[in-house]
Protein backbone atom coordinates (compact mmCIF):
# COMPACT_ATOMS: atom_id res chain seq x y z
CA UNK A 1 0.00 0.00 0.00
CA UNK A 2 2.56 2.36 1.36
CA UNK A 3 4.63 1.88 -2.07
CA UNK A 4 0.96 3.05 -4.01
CA UNK A 5 1.01 5.95 -2.01
CA UNK A 6 4.20 7.30 -2.89
CA UNK A 7 3.77 6.61 -6.62
CA UNK A 8 -0.06 8.47 -6.73
CA UNK A 9 1.78 11.46 -4.65
CA UNK A 10 4.57 11.43 -7.33
CA UNK A 11 2.57 11.01 -10.29
CA UNK A 12 0.25 13.58 -9.09
CA UNK A 13 3.08 16.03 -8.66
CA UNK A 14 4.28 15.61 -12.50
CA UNK A 15 0.73 15.91 -13.91
CA UNK A 16 0.43 19.09 -12.12
CA UNK A 17 4.21 20.13 -13.42
CA UNK A 18 3.65 19.05 -17.02
CA UNK A 19 4.59 22.05 -18.89
CA UNK A 20 2.34 21.00 -22.48
CA UNK A 21 0.85 18.31 -23.62
CA UNK A 22 3.71 16.23 -25.48
CA UNK A 23 5.39 16.36 -21.38
CA UNK A 24 1.72 15.26 -20.23
CA UNK A 25 1.41 12.03 -23.09
CA UNK A 26 4.68 11.00 -21.56
CA UNK A 27 3.35 10.78 -18.63
CA UNK A 28 0.56 9.07 -19.64
CA UNK A 29 2.41 6.85 -21.17
CA UNK A 30 4.57 5.72 -18.62
CA UNK A 31 1.99 5.43 -16.16
CA UNK A 32 -1.22 3.91 -17.99
CA UNK A 33 0.67 2.48 -21.48
CA UNK A 34 1.13 -0.71 -22.30
CA UNK A 35 3.91 -1.28 -20.20
CA UNK A 36 3.25 1.26 -18.26
CA UNK A 37 3.63 1.35 -13.78
CA UNK A 38 0.01 1.10 -13.32
CA UNK A 39 -0.69 -1.13 -16.43
CA UNK A 40 1.85 -3.79 -14.29
CA UNK A 41 0.14 -3.19 -11.02
CA UNK A 42 -3.16 -3.95 -12.54
CA UNK A 43 -1.48 -7.21 -14.78
CA UNK A 44 0.02 -8.12 -11.35
CA UNK A 45 -3.83 -8.83 -9.58
CA UNK A 46 -3.90 -12.14 -11.95
CA UNK A 47 -0.94 -13.81 -9.82
CA UNK A 48 -2.51 -12.99 -6.16
CA UNK A 49 -4.20 -15.11 -4.00
CA UNK A 50 -8.18 -13.87 -3.56
CA UNK A 51 -7.82 -12.13 -0.37
CA UNK A 52 -4.69 -10.58 -1.37
CA UNK A 53 -6.74 -9.39 -4.93
CA UNK A 54 -9.87 -7.93 -2.72
CA UNK A 55 -7.83 -5.32 -1.14
CA UNK A 56 -5.16 -4.65 -4.11
CA UNK A 57 -7.95 -4.99 -6.76
CA UNK A 58 -10.15 -1.79 -5.42
CA UNK A 59 -6.71 0.23 -4.42
CA UNK A 60 -4.96 -0.49 -7.84
CA UNK A 61 -7.97 0.21 -9.83
CA UNK A 62 -8.76 3.25 -7.99
CA UNK A 63 -5.40 4.26 -8.43
CA UNK A 64 -5.92 4.31 -12.26
CA UNK A 65 -9.15 6.14 -11.99
CA UNK A 66 -7.67 8.33 -9.67
CA UNK A 67 -4.58 9.16 -12.02
CA UNK A 68 -6.49 8.99 -15.10
CA UNK A 69 -8.68 11.78 -13.89
CA UNK A 70 -5.81 14.18 -12.83
CA UNK A 71 -4.27 13.62 -16.71
CA UNK A 72 -7.81 14.60 -18.41
CA UNK A 73 -8.51 17.70 -16.18
CA UNK A 74 -4.56 18.35 -16.70
CA UNK A 75 -5.07 17.84 -20.30
CA UNK A 76 -8.07 20.13 -20.69
CA UNK A 77 -5.95 22.78 -18.55
CA UNK A 78 -2.85 22.61 -21.13
CA UNK A 79 -5.12 22.43 -23.87
CA UNK A 80 -7.25 25.90 -22.50
CA UNK A 81 -3.99 27.93 -22.13
CA UNK A 82 -2.77 26.65 -25.28
CA UNK A 83 -5.44 28.16 -26.98
CA UNK A 84 -5.50 31.13 -25.17
CA UNK A 85 -1.70 31.81 -25.67
CA UNK A 86 -2.37 31.30 -29.58
CA UNK A 87 -5.45 33.82 -29.51
CA UNK A 88 -3.24 36.44 -27.47
CA UNK A 89 -0.17 35.37 -30.20
CA UNK A 90 -2.51 36.69 -33.32
CA UNK A 91 -4.40 39.55 -32.07
CA UNK A 92 -5.12 42.35 -34.19
CA UNK A 93 -3.28 45.85 -32.31
CA UNK A 94 -5.82 48.16 -33.41
CA UNK A 95 -3.54 50.96 -32.31
CA UNK A 96 -0.70 50.44 -34.70
CA UNK A 97 -1.05 52.94 -37.89
CA UNK A 98 -2.98 51.60 -40.93
CA UNK A 99 -0.96 50.40 -43.69
CA UNK A 100 -1.05 53.98 -46.26
CA UNK A 101 -4.20 53.10 -48.79
CA UNK A 102 -3.17 54.08 -52.67
CA UNK A 103 -6.70 55.88 -54.15
CA UNK A 104 -7.05 56.44 -58.10
CA UNK A 105 -8.02 60.27 -58.86
CA UNK A 106 -9.36 62.20 -61.85
CA UNK A 107 -6.94 63.48 -64.49
CA UNK A 108 -7.46 67.52 -64.44
CA UNK A 109 -8.80 67.18 -68.52
CA UNK A 110 -11.01 64.86 -67.57
CA UNK A 111 -12.47 67.08 -64.41
CA UNK A 112 -12.21 70.19 -66.66
CA UNK A 113 -14.39 68.32 -69.78
CA UNK A 114 -16.71 67.40 -67.09
CA UNK A 115 -16.86 71.30 -65.48
CA UNK A 116 -17.27 72.69 -69.49
CA UNK A 117 -20.24 69.64 -69.69
CA UNK A 118 -21.82 70.59 -67.07
CA UNK A 119 -21.69 73.70 -67.78
CA UNK A 120 -23.09 73.74 -71.66
CA UNK A 121 -25.66 71.15 -70.39
CA UNK A 122 -27.60 73.62 -68.44
CA UNK A 123 -27.30 76.02 -71.24
CA UNK A 124 -28.95 73.41 -73.36
CA UNK A 125 -26.69 71.71 -75.25
CA UNK A 126 -26.61 68.22 -76.28
CA UNK A 127 -23.00 65.87 -76.31
CA UNK A 128 -22.30 64.78 -79.75
CA UNK A 129 -19.44 62.40 -80.96
CA UNK A 130 -17.38 61.09 -83.53
CA UNK A 131 -14.61 58.90 -83.97
CA UNK A 132 -10.92 59.48 -83.62
CA UNK A 133 -10.12 58.57 -86.85
CA UNK A 134 -11.81 60.26 -89.55
CA UNK A 135 -11.90 60.34 -93.59
CA UNK A 136 -10.29 63.28 -95.67
CA UNK A 137 -13.94 64.37 -96.23
CA UNK A 138 -15.51 64.89 -92.93
CA UNK A 139 -12.22 66.58 -90.95
CA UNK A 140 -11.61 68.83 -94.36
CA UNK A 141 -13.40 68.68 -97.84
CA UNK A 142 -16.73 69.02 -95.79
CA UNK A 143 -15.47 71.87 -93.61
CA UNK A 144 -14.10 74.03 -96.63
CA UNK A 145 -10.24 73.04 -96.55
CA UNK A 146 -8.98 74.08 -100.31
CA UNK A 147 -7.49 71.27 -101.83
CA UNK A 148 -4.13 72.53 -101.52
CA UNK A 149 -4.32 73.76 -97.73
CA UNK A 150 -1.36 73.51 -95.60
CA UNK A 151 -2.92 71.25 -92.85
CA UNK A 152 -3.64 68.63 -95.34
CA UNK A 153 0.42 68.33 -95.46
CA UNK A 154 2.53 65.69 -93.64
CA UNK A 155 3.81 67.71 -91.28
CA UNK A 156 0.45 68.50 -89.72
CA UNK A 157 -1.45 65.74 -89.87
CA UNK A 158 -1.10 62.00 -88.79
CA UNK A 159 -2.23 60.17 -91.65
CA UNK A 160 -2.82 55.95 -92.22
CA UNK A 161 -1.06 54.27 -94.85
CA UNK A 162 -3.88 54.04 -97.63
CA UNK A 163 -5.94 51.42 -98.01
CA UNK A 164 -7.39 48.78 -100.58
CA UNK A 165 -9.66 51.71 -102.00
CA UNK A 166 -6.42 54.19 -102.22
CA UNK A 167 -8.23 56.07 -99.19
CA UNK A 168 -6.26 57.74 -96.77
CA UNK A 169 -7.28 58.12 -93.20
CA UNK A 170 -6.41 60.38 -90.69
CA UNK A 171 -6.37 61.18 -86.99
CA UNK A 172 -8.61 64.17 -86.69
CA UNK A 173 -6.67 67.42 -86.53
CA UNK A 174 -10.21 68.85 -84.37
CA UNK A 175 -13.36 68.22 -83.26
CA UNK A 176 -15.06 70.13 -86.09
CA UNK A 177 -15.59 66.96 -88.19
CA UNK A 178 -18.41 66.08 -86.02
CA UNK A 179 -20.53 69.25 -86.32
CA UNK A 180 -20.53 67.75 -89.97
CA UNK A 181 -21.54 64.37 -88.82
CA UNK A 182 -24.47 66.19 -86.65
CA UNK A 183 -25.95 68.54 -89.50
CA UNK A 184 -25.38 65.67 -92.08
CA UNK A 185 -27.73 63.68 -89.53
CA UNK A 186 -30.71 66.23 -90.01
CA UNK A 187 -30.94 64.71 -93.39
CA UNK A 188 -30.18 61.01 -93.02
CA UNK A 189 -33.67 59.24 -92.63
CA UNK A 190 -33.91 57.40 -88.94
CA UNK A 191 -32.63 53.96 -89.49
CA UNK A 192 -35.68 52.80 -87.91
CA UNK A 193 -39.61 54.06 -87.73
CA UNK A 194 -39.55 53.91 -84.15
CA UNK A 195 -36.22 55.66 -83.66
CA UNK A 196 -36.24 58.80 -83.33
CA UNK A 197 -34.43 60.31 -86.39
CA UNK A 198 -32.99 63.56 -87.48
CA UNK A 199 -31.95 66.14 -85.56
CA UNK A 200 -33.36 68.67 -87.36
CA UNK A 201 -32.66 72.45 -86.82
CA UNK A 202 -32.56 73.55 -84.68
CA UNK A 203 -28.76 71.71 -83.71
CA UNK A 204 -27.45 72.97 -79.83
CA UNK A 205 -24.63 70.20 -79.35
CA UNK A 206 -20.85 70.41 -77.82
CA UNK A 207 -18.38 68.03 -78.69
CA UNK A 208 -15.91 66.74 -76.71
CA UNK A 209 -12.89 64.25 -77.77
CA UNK A 210 -9.47 63.46 -78.43
CA UNK A 211 -7.63 65.35 -81.11
CA UNK A 212 -3.91 64.67 -82.93
CA UNK A 213 -1.31 67.10 -84.70
CA UNK A 214 2.01 66.51 -85.28
CA UNK A 215 3.30 69.37 -82.33
CA UNK A 216 5.61 69.13 -79.63
CA UNK A 217 6.32 71.66 -77.46
CA UNK A 218 5.79 72.91 -73.59
CA UNK A 219 1.98 74.19 -75.07
CA UNK A 220 1.47 71.50 -77.95
CA UNK A 221 0.78 67.90 -77.38
CA UNK A 222 0.71 65.34 -80.25
CA UNK A 223 -2.24 64.62 -78.39
CA UNK A 224 -5.10 67.26 -77.10
CA UNK A 225 -8.55 67.59 -76.10
CA UNK A 226 -11.34 70.02 -78.06
CA UNK A 227 -14.64 70.52 -76.88
CA UNK A 228 -16.70 71.87 -80.38
CA UNK A 229 -19.72 73.56 -80.27
CA UNK A 230 -22.34 73.85 -83.06
CA UNK A 231 -25.49 75.70 -82.62
CA UNK A 232 -27.74 76.00 -86.20
CA UNK A 233 -30.70 77.99 -86.47
CA UNK A 234 -33.18 81.13 -87.72
CA UNK A 235 -32.09 84.38 -87.50
CA UNK A 236 -28.39 83.42 -85.55
CA UNK A 237 -26.17 86.22 -85.46
CA UNK A 238 -22.52 86.91 -83.48
CA UNK A 239 -24.52 88.64 -80.60
CA UNK A 240 -25.58 85.00 -79.57
CA UNK A 241 -21.60 83.30 -80.02
CA UNK A 242 -20.40 86.26 -78.01
CA UNK A 243 -23.01 86.33 -75.63
CA UNK A 244 -22.68 82.08 -74.83
CA UNK A 245 -19.23 82.19 -75.00
CA UNK A 246 -19.24 85.37 -72.20
CA UNK A 247 -21.51 82.99 -69.80
CA UNK A 248 -19.67 80.35 -70.44
CA UNK A 249 -16.29 81.48 -69.66
CA UNK A 250 -17.66 83.64 -66.66
CA UNK A 251 -19.37 80.34 -65.42
CA UNK A 252 -15.49 78.01 -66.02
CA UNK A 253 -13.43 80.55 -64.33
CA UNK A 254 -16.52 81.21 -61.38
CA UNK A 255 -16.27 85.47 -61.93
CA UNK A 256 -19.67 87.59 -61.90
CA UNK A 257 -18.38 88.47 -65.61
CA UNK A 258 -15.31 88.78 -67.82
CA UNK A 259 -14.11 91.30 -70.39
CA UNK A 260 -13.71 89.54 -73.75
CA UNK A 261 -12.84 90.62 -77.28
CA UNK A 262 -12.80 89.15 -80.67
CA UNK A 263 -9.79 89.36 -82.83
CA UNK A 264 -10.05 88.90 -86.42
CA UNK A 265 -9.16 85.43 -87.36
CA UNK A 266 -9.15 82.95 -90.40
CA UNK A 267 -10.93 79.76 -89.97
CA UNK A 268 -11.77 78.25 -93.75
CA UNK A 269 -15.29 76.86 -92.15
CA UNK A 270 -16.78 80.01 -90.71
CA UNK A 271 -17.44 83.32 -92.28
CA UNK A 272 -16.55 85.81 -89.89
CA UNK A 273 -13.88 84.24 -87.93
CA UNK A 274 -12.94 85.49 -85.01
CA UNK A 275 -10.54 84.23 -81.73
CA UNK A 276 -11.84 85.46 -78.52
CA UNK A 277 -9.53 86.95 -75.84
CA UNK A 278 -10.43 87.06 -72.02
CA UNK A 279 -8.51 89.39 -70.23
CA UNK A 280 -6.30 88.45 -67.92
CA UNK A 281 -3.21 89.71 -65.33
CA UNK A 282 0.13 87.61 -66.02
CA UNK A 283 2.27 89.34 -63.46
CA UNK A 284 4.52 87.18 -60.89
CA UNK A 285 4.27 84.12 -63.42
CA UNK A 286 0.37 83.68 -62.35
CA UNK A 287 -2.26 83.76 -64.89
CA UNK A 288 -5.33 85.40 -62.95
CA UNK A 289 -8.25 85.92 -65.09
CA UNK A 290 -10.96 88.90 -65.41
CA UNK A 291 -8.28 91.16 -63.98
CA UNK A 292 -5.10 93.39 -65.40
CA UNK A 293 -4.63 94.81 -68.84
CA UNK A 294 -3.54 91.75 -71.03
CA UNK A 295 -5.64 89.46 -72.84
CA UNK A 296 -5.20 85.61 -73.44
CA UNK A 297 -6.67 83.65 -76.36
CA UNK A 298 -9.41 81.46 -74.96
CA UNK A 299 -11.05 80.21 -77.96
CA UNK A 300 -11.63 80.21 -81.85
CA UNK A 301 -14.84 80.78 -82.95
CA UNK A 302 -16.90 81.87 -86.04
CA UNK A 303 -20.14 82.20 -87.86
CA UNK A 304 -20.74 78.44 -90.13
CA UNK A 305 -19.60 79.02 -93.76
CA UNK A 306 -22.20 78.81 -96.40
CA UNK A 307 -20.36 76.11 -98.18
CA UNK A 308 -20.09 74.22 -95.02
CA UNK A 309 -23.98 74.13 -94.61
CA UNK A 310 -24.62 73.41 -98.02
CA UNK A 311 -22.13 70.39 -97.83
CA UNK A 312 -24.02 69.21 -95.46
CA UNK A 313 -27.36 69.46 -96.97
CA UNK A 314 -29.19 72.72 -94.82
CA UNK A 315 -29.88 75.93 -97.24
CA UNK A 316 -27.56 78.71 -96.40
CA UNK A 317 -30.86 80.92 -96.98
CA UNK A 318 -33.09 79.29 -94.20
CA UNK A 319 -29.96 78.15 -91.64
CA UNK A 320 -27.22 80.44 -89.87
CA UNK A 321 -25.03 79.42 -86.74
CA UNK A 322 -22.14 79.31 -84.99
CA UNK A 323 -19.49 77.28 -83.82
CA UNK A 324 -16.40 77.41 -81.40
CA UNK A 325 -13.94 74.95 -80.30
CA UNK A 326 -12.29 74.97 -76.70
CA UNK A 327 -8.92 73.91 -76.05
CA UNK A 328 -9.61 71.78 -73.32
CA UNK A 329 -5.94 71.42 -71.59
CA UNK A 330 -5.00 74.63 -72.53
CA UNK A 331 -8.38 75.93 -70.15
CA UNK A 332 -7.24 73.37 -67.52
CA UNK A 333 -3.84 75.18 -67.52
CA UNK A 334 -5.44 78.27 -67.01
CA UNK A 335 -8.03 77.45 -64.35
CA UNK A 336 -5.52 74.82 -62.32
CA UNK A 337 -1.60 76.35 -63.28
CA UNK A 338 0.05 73.26 -64.64
CA UNK A 339 2.97 74.66 -66.15
CA UNK A 340 3.97 72.37 -68.57
CA UNK A 341 1.12 70.56 -70.88
CA UNK A 342 3.25 67.83 -71.61
CA UNK A 343 3.71 66.72 -68.19
CA UNK A 344 -0.33 65.76 -68.53
CA UNK A 345 0.28 62.88 -70.19
CA UNK A 346 3.01 61.68 -69.04
CA UNK A 347 1.21 59.21 -66.58
CA UNK A 348 3.17 59.97 -64.18
CA UNK A 349 1.41 59.30 -60.70
CA UNK A 350 3.24 61.83 -58.73
CA UNK A 351 1.93 64.39 -61.00
CA UNK A 352 -1.66 63.35 -60.55
CA UNK A 353 -1.06 62.68 -57.17
CA UNK A 354 -1.06 66.28 -56.99
CA UNK A 355 -2.80 67.82 -59.94
CA UNK A 356 -5.58 64.83 -59.84
CA UNK A 357 -9.58 65.21 -58.40
CA UNK A 358 -11.38 63.52 -56.06
CA UNK A 359 -13.67 60.85 -57.86
CA UNK A 360 -15.93 62.60 -55.31
CA UNK A 361 -15.53 66.04 -56.89
CA UNK A 362 -18.06 65.99 -59.75
CA UNK A 363 -18.49 69.25 -61.20
CA UNK A 364 -22.56 70.32 -60.68
CA UNK A 365 -22.71 73.71 -61.02
CA UNK A 366 -25.22 74.02 -58.36
CA UNK A 367 -22.85 73.25 -55.88
CA UNK A 368 -19.66 74.71 -57.35
CA UNK A 369 -17.23 73.53 -60.25
CA UNK A 370 -13.73 72.55 -58.69
N1 LIG B 1 -11.43 73.70 -85.35
C1 LIG B 1 -10.71 74.88 -84.95
C2 LIG B 1 -9.30 74.49 -84.48
O1 LIG B 1 -9.08 73.35 -84.21
C3 LIG B 1 -11.41 75.60 -83.83
C4 LIG B 1 -12.72 76.15 -84.28
C5 LIG B 1 -13.87 75.43 -84.11
C6 LIG B 1 -12.80 77.42 -84.86
C7 LIG B 1 -15.09 75.93 -84.52
C8 LIG B 1 -14.00 77.93 -85.25
C9 LIG B 1 -15.13 77.20 -85.09
O2 LIG B 1 -8.43 75.30 -84.39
Amino acid sequence: MSDHTALKSDLLARIQGAANSEALEAIRLEALGKTGVISGLLKSLGAMSPEERKTQGPAINGLRDEIATALTARREALEDAELDARLAAGRLDLTLPAPPRRRGSVHPTMQVMEEMTAIFAEMGFAVAEGPDIEDDFHNFTALNFPPRHPAREMHDTFFFHPGMDGERKLLRTHTSPVQIRTMQRTNAPPPAPWIAGAREPPIRIISPGRTYRCDSDATHTPMFHQIEGLVIDRNIHMGHLKWTLDQFIARFFELKSVVTRFRPHHFPFTEPSAEMDVQCDTAGGEVRIGQGSEWSEIVGCGMVHPNVLTNCGLDPDEWQGFAFGFGVDRLGRLKYGMPDLRDMFAGDVRWLDHYGFSAFDAPNPLSGLS
